[in-house]
């Protein structure tokens, strides 16, 4: 290369050469030059000197194509431009012709590389992804909901914080009544200042008097008025959702828990339209073994007002420890709307009949599945959720 170099910096009269034999014989000296420059490149395979080596052929300012263009090729005599041109573009072609050649090469490598990285192992056993389930208490959800859906029955929701006006007060609870005291619960502190787009949030859930302070519903109840207020009979709705009480947890208490609220209200609705529906609901939901019977109770919204026992799950009603060897278990409360109520949406109540229920998700699903401890369902431990995947 020294000596290619020397060359180079050279015109072609300096060098001597003014026949076009002498021309050809510099280029093809040059050409030789090239091709053992790249063969000892090649060899070497070193990344780091392909840059190098490109420039001092290519390069636009002092690469040996340029130098020879500038004190070869420009300043030739006119009678060997020709030669010295033709010899340079095939010199120029060659050179390209090895670069293009080079690259390609070294794409194709680059691809077989990651090509061989990449390659999918299809023997690998896959990757296993566990599936969830659903939680036990949508199970009852959903179950409940398909048996009233097709006594044709439609699902309403309704807001967790309510107003004492609908939990209580329209419910024919009215204040001081010793009906609130089973169901203490938790306030907002008042005035409660949240406001909803714009509103104040009592506004926005249609606050009654008595709209503060605001507390977490104690039943699924209020939905019955929040209804009848907006909907004319018939009516025949049931509403899922969570419900708040100041309860000590245990076994059998949460508190928070969730209840189904049922409705129904029709002119000519009887007690035997209610007790039918019951014994339907309990036969679905247990099995068609399972009796029911009807005990009498109090709630201040319904009236008559009954406990619905079912005969115990576990021994068949013969007796054991579960149902205190009475053959029952206490399934939930229900009774005829109390015409008191109809008074607080204005519906008829000469002419209007009807029948509600509050059945208690937990209580219904620890039944079922003889489930002995209701804190289970919260405690998220796959162990005991996996049971009813
Ligand atoms: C009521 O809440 C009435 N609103 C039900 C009702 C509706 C009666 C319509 C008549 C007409 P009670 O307080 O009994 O009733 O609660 C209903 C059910 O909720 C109970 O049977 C029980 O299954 C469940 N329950 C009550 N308290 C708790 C608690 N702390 N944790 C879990 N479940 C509870």
């Amino acid at each position: 290369m020294p000596e290619l170099l020397q060359q180079i910096e050279k015109t072609l009269q300096q060098l001597d050469a003014g026949t076009s034999e002498q021309v050809s014989a510099l280029f093809a000296e040059v050409r030789k030059q090239f091709n053992d420059q790249e063969a000892y490149r090649r060899k070497q395979n070193d990344p780091a000197n392909l840059q190098i080596f490109w420039t001092s052929w290519l390069g636009r300012k002092s690469g040996v194509l340029t130098k020879i263009t500038e004190n070869w090729l420009k300043p030739s005599q006119p009678d060997l431009k020709r030669i010295v041109g033709q010899e340079l573009n095939s010199l120029k072609a060659h050179i390209e012709a090895v670069r293009l050649e080079q690259n390609a090469a070294i794409e194709a490598a680059g691809d077989s590389a990651a090509n061989a990285r990449d390659r999918e192992d299809l023997s690998l056993p896959g990757v296993a992804r566990p599936l969830g389930s659903r939680h036990p208490l949508r199970q009852t959800f959903e179950e409940i909901e398909k048996i009233f859906l097709s006594l044709g029955y439609s699902v309403v929701a309704g807001p967790e914080m309510e107003t004492p006006y609908y939990n209580f007060e329209a419910l024919n609870i009215p204040e001081h009544h010793p009906a609130r005291d089973n169901m203490d619960t938790f306030y907002m502190a008042a005035p409660f200042t949240e406001t909803v787009q714009g509103k104040p949030f009592a506004e926005t859930a249609q606050g009654k008097p008595g709209a503060a302070p605001l507390l977490l519903r104690t039943h699924t109840s209020p939905m019955q008025i929040r209804t009848m207020e907006k909907q004319q009979p018939p009516v025949r709705i049931i509403v899922p959702g969570k419900v708040y009480r100041r309860d000590n947890p245990d076994a059998t208490h949460g508190f928070m828990f969730h209840q189904i609220e049922g409705l129904a209200v029709d002119t000519g609705i009887t007690f035997c339209d209610f007790k039918g529906t019951v014994e339907y609901f309990v036969r679905e939901f247990l099995g068609p073994k399972i009796k029911t019977r009807l005990r009498p109770s109090y709630f201040p919204f319904t009236e008559p007002s009954v406990e619905v026992d079912a005969t115990c799950v576990f021994c068949g009603g013969k007796g054991c420890n579960v149902c205190k060897q009475s053959g029952w278990i206490e399934l939930f409360g229900a009774g005829m709307v109390d015409p008191a109520v109809y008074g607080f949406v204005n519906y008829d109540a000469k002419t209007l009949s009807g029948f509600a229920f509050g059945l208690g998700v937990e209580r219904l699903t620890q039944l079922k599945y003889n489930i002995n401890d209701l804190q289970l369902y919260f405690q998220n431990d796959v162990r005991f959720l996996r049971q009813f995947a």
